[in-house]
């Protein structure tokens, strides 16, 4: 389950129905998916080939087709990232610069953790962090970034509306540069 992490004042957000409190108010997308549908040998396993990744669509196909429906989403996939992925440290780097995007960033997290770094309108910088079952989206144009946790290994199905119209766009922030000292 989520919890909620609020940089300027070191707040930290508990319980499903705070998260989900918190998270609506910051019209954060927020559903939890259960992780135990996952097969056993899938289960907190971040080693994956294009079998198991399939394997992963399929067991959350009704999932996954309810929140499309709902939301628009025309495609998806399922990343995972692990310490074996060459060059990681380089691609986190990357990931740990605030951006935004013309469309919302969708995220469920089905093995490992991570968290979404988000920009709210009066709370200031909070992160999100993420295990198995939490499924969120980043709202358009909503400063933010992508970091994994100290296990480094994350698996996450992700959906689109236009996988080519996903384009980062840098947001410089020096209010962010704060929060990091
Ligand atoms: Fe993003």
């Amino acid at each position: 389950m989520a919890v909620i992490y609020i940089r300027d004042t070191g707040e930290e957000i508990r319980g499903e129905e705070n998260v989900r409190r918190f998270l609506e108010s910051q019209e954060v997308l927020y559903e939890y998916w259960n992780p135990s549908k996952l097969p056993e040998d899938l289960q907190n396993v971040c080693h994956l080939n294009d079998e198991d990744k399939n394997q992963v669509l399929s067991t959350y196909d009704e999932e996954i087709r309810s929140l499309a429906e709902r939301r628009g989403y025309k495609k998806w996939d399922v990343i995972s990232l692990n310490k074996d992925t060459p060059d990681l440290d380089t691609l986190l780097k990357k990931f740990e610069q605030v951006h935004t995007h013309t469309e919302d960033e969708v995220r469920a997290i089905t093995a490992g953790s991570g968290s979404f770094v988000i920009k709210g309108e009066e709370t200031g910088y909070f992160d999100v962090r993420l295990s198995p079952g939490d499924v969120i989206s980043v709202p358009v144009n909503t400063p933010h970034f992508f970091t994994l946790s100290e296990e480094k290994q994350v698996v996450a199905v992700r959906l689109f509306i236009d996988p080519e119209g996903w384009v980062a766009h840098t947001f410089n922030d020096p209010e962010f540069e704060k929060t990091k000292s």
